[in-house]
């Protein structure tokens, strides 16, 4: 039986974030170098963009570039920031055709110009669109995205426009890049790596993570939808025992 025809309707996570990793090994399996993998792994980007509005997921979060990556070889970085201008430039009618709707969080001014203006152009085009939010996470980590907002809220209280006595969980998401998407109920991470890589702490304090050896340009809509079925077969307590979710569902 197909992953697909297993996955409840009723049940399916309003928010999944990927770690998508992988890229350079499955280019050295093939003798290639590492950029032939992070061109593959496009198709995998597109997979789980379909693969999401047809199941019908809202946010989909993928980890594309982190703050620590600009320490690569820079012919990586330069083949990365390309291979971004180039996909999605191509993929922009069909982010329309299916209603995909462009974010992004991260330190975006840090990117070449070229990447900050093909993303300015694909939000603006797809601001519109309401199946399903793909935020991509760019020149992004966790530690960077709370220190700037420590920031924003020390500089608002010393500016009269926060008091202490307003800071609260809430408050603290609201100066997060995340500010306006749920939480993700489903973290994926491929290529066997146990870890978080500086990827949403904050927001990941609640989410089911999901780690699989499948290396990224190997991840097909199968891998996706059995990630789907993975998590909906755990219970999720936030704290509380099982026998107090259990007499929820009754009552
Ligand atoms: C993930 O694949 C893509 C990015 C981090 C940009 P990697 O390039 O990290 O691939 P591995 O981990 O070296 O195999
Ligand atoms: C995490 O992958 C970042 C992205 C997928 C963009 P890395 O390959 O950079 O992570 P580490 O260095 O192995 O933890
Ligand atoms: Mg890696």
């Amino acid at each position: 039986m197909s992953y697909k025809s297993q996955i409840l309707s009723d049940k399916v996570p309003q928010h999944v974030a990927i770690i998508m990793d992988g890229n350079g090994r499955w280019a050295k399996q093939q003798g290639e170098v590492r950029i032939f993998g992070h061109t593959n792994g496009v198709d995998s980007v597109r997979s789980v963009i379909t693969a999401s509005g047809e199941i019908g997921v809202k946010y989909l979060t993928l980890y594309a570039f982190s703050t620590e990556n600009w320490s690569r070889p820079k012919e990586e970085i330069d083949g990365l920031m390309n291979l971004l201008v180039q996909s999605i430039t191509d993929e922009l009618e069909e982010m329309n055709e299916k209603g995909v709707r462009l974010q992004t969080i991260g330190n975006i001014k840090n990117l070449p110009d070229s990447c900050q203006k093909a993303l300015k152009e694909a939000i603006e085009s797809t601001k519109d669109n309401k199946k399903l939010t793909l935020i991509l996470a760019l020149s992004y980590s966790s530690r960077w995205e709370i220190t700037n907002a420590i920031s924003k809220m020390a500089k608002n209280i010393e500016d009269n426009k926060l008091s202490s006595d307003e800071i609260n969980e809430q408050l603290i998401s609201s100066y997060l890049s995340t500010a306006n998407f749920p939480d993700p109920e489903l973290l994926i991470r491929t290529s066997g790596e146990s870890r978080i890589s500086n990827f949403l702490m904050w927001q990941l304090a609640y989410t089911e993570l999901l780690f699989t050896d499948t290396l990224w340009p190997d991840f097909d809509k199968e891998c996706y939808y059995k990630a789907i079925v993975d998590f909906q077969r755990r219970e999720r307590r936030f704290g509380k025992t099982t026998e107090q979710l259990d007499d929820n569902e009754i009552n």
